[in-house]
């Protein structure tokens, strides 16, 4: 394919440079006249494991070149990434500026092939040839001028490829409706569009172009999408398409557990210190276990964690740490972050307006009647407490089989359960104007109205959220 890649910084040139060493026509675009001289003399801009010898090679075999000229990279291209900048501000937002400047540039020149095109589809109609004025209009003034025209003269659609690190709502908000009001045309119809973030690590990134993670293809429609899947043909890792605003949280998605990694193996560390324990022995441990801890498990977004022993020994090992003199700022904000979550539960039956709630669980989780520091029984407390007439039915949970530790617990949390506590899914449903949903027990599932009456606030993603989605009424916490 013809590509143009648009800022030949850290992940420009890389992916210049391996995209022409994969067999593609590369035109590299910057703003910064001393990158794309150093890239035509066959001289990487960036220090990264093998850039330098991978661009002096593919300089020479004329598979890359690098231009200051936006309009001629175009026309002689029919694929664009766009890899430029996107610092952050000072007040830590996202600086779209380069984006923005860029997808202006691109549009006005995808305009101007646009009208080559068209005359040359004139011309053609006209049995006048394609080598008549049409075609020559745009091939005249560029150096890939016969590329360019051709392109032009074929009707190939171009396809502009965000990969810059972006938030979910830039491209289809902001600079989708600049590329459209600078082309005069469609996004999806006359032009392609996609997002396809960048996993490369910086040190290793050419060996990550070849071998990546994954590839994330965020499309505007399917031939977008396999324009770039085209681009990728034959590298290793699993494919995902998905939707543009989708591809763009992911990027965040990854970089913040990164750094949530890091910040915690780190913080655990620095206690294992303070405590005289080996944290890497700790860690060899902690890592060998592929079930619970280097696994998916507690990755999918639902309702708060509670029971008997996470929050008591976060607690204890954020205390042992304070008494230390440490200072974990991620797990000590733990506990607080997982009490902004139920608050947000909270605030959606709030929302509603309705006074008259039903709670569908209370156990710490399905399949056991704990309820100690059951997350739902906070969430049952604080309704209360605000004044709301609420019914709760747990299968698991019935007042004369609880004892001990866990009968103890109610009975200082939620003293009024007895009065609150209903045996059927219908007598909850019978009186609440709100559902609250925390279980995934099929007997509430099968018998959980459509249609907005009650409304239902689901805390567990419910199996047919998707279609509840559309449904009056439906409000998920974990959308
Ligand atoms: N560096 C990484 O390892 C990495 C990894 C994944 C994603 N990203 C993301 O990729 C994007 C690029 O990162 P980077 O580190 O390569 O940035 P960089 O600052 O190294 O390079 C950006 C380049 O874009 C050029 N540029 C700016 N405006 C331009 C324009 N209008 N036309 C042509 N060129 C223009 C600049 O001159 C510069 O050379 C960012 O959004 C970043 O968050 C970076």
């Amino acid at each position: 394919m013809r590509v143009s890649v648009f800022g030949l910084g850290y992940v420009g040139c890389v992916s210049a440079a391996c995209l022409a060493g994969m067999g593609h026509e590369v035109i590299g675009v910057d703003v910064n006249r001393v990158k794309v001289d150093l890239v035509n003399d066959g001289r990487a801009p960036v220090v990264e494991e093998r850039i330098g010898e991978l661009i002096a090679e593919v300089v020479a075999d004329g598979a890359l070149r690098a231009t200051g000229d936006v309009r001629e990279a175009i026309m002689g291209s029919e694929v664009s990434l766009i890899c430029v900048g996107t610092p952050s501000e000072p007040n830590g937002s996202l600086c779209t500026t380069y984006l923005e400047r860029v997808t202006e540039e691109i549009g006005a020149a995808l305009a101007e092939k646009q009208a080559a095109r068209q005359a040359g589809e004139r011309s053609g109609d006209t049995g006048a040839g394609n080598t008549g004025a049409g075609n020559t209009g745009a091939a005249g003034d560029t150096e890939a001028g016969g590329a360019g025209a051709g392109d032009a003269g074929r009707g190939v659609r171009h396809t502009v490829v965000f990969r810059s690190t972006m938030l979910p709502g830039t491209c289809l908000n902001l600079l989708v409706p600049l590329l459209e009001k600078h082309v005069g045309g469609l996004a999806g119809v006359d032009i392609g569009v996609a997002v396809n973030p960048e996993f490369l690590r910086e040190g290793t990134s050419v060996r990550d172009f070849f071998d990546p993670p994954k590839t994330v293809i965020g499309e505007l429609d399917r031939a977008s999408g396999d324009t770039v899947l085209e681009l990728y043909e034959d590298l290793p890792g699993e494919v995902f398409r998905v939707p543009v605003p989708t591809a763009e949280a992911i990027k965040y998605a990854d970089n913040a557990f990164h750094g949530l990694k890091i910040g915690f193996a780190n913080e655990l560390g620095a206690v294992c210190r303070a405590l005289g324990v080996d944290s890497h022995q700790v860690m060899d441990v902690f890592l060998a276990d592929r079930k619970l801890n280097i696994s998916p498990a507690y990755l999918r977004p639902g309702f708060a964690f509670g029971g008997s022993c996470l929050p008591k020994d976060l607690r204890s090992l954020v205390h042992a740490a304070q008494r230390a003199d440490v200072s974990v700022p991620i797990l000590s904000h733990v506990l607080p972050s997982n009490s902004a979550h139920l608050e947000r539960a909270v605030e959606l039956v709030e929302r509603t307006g309705s006074r008259r709630v039903g709670l569908f669980g209370l156990s710490f989780k399905p399949g056991t009647d704990d309820l100690r520091e059951s997350p739902l029984v906070e969430l049952a407390e604080r309704l209360f407490g605000k004044g709301y007439e609420l019914r709760i039915h747990d299968a698991n949970v019935s007042l004369s089989r609880l004892l001990g530790a866990n009968r103890e617990y109610v009975e200082t949390r939620l003293p009024h359960l007895a009065q609150l506590l209903a045996d059927s899914v219908e007598e909850v449903l019978d009186h609440a104007e709100v559902c609250l949903v925390g279980t995934r027990d099929p007997a509430v599932l099968g018998a959980l109205p459509h249609g907005g009456t009650p409304a239902i606030i689901d805390l567990v993603r419910l199996p047919d959220a998707e279609t509840r989605r559309a449904e009056p009424g439906y409000v998920g916490l974990a959308w």
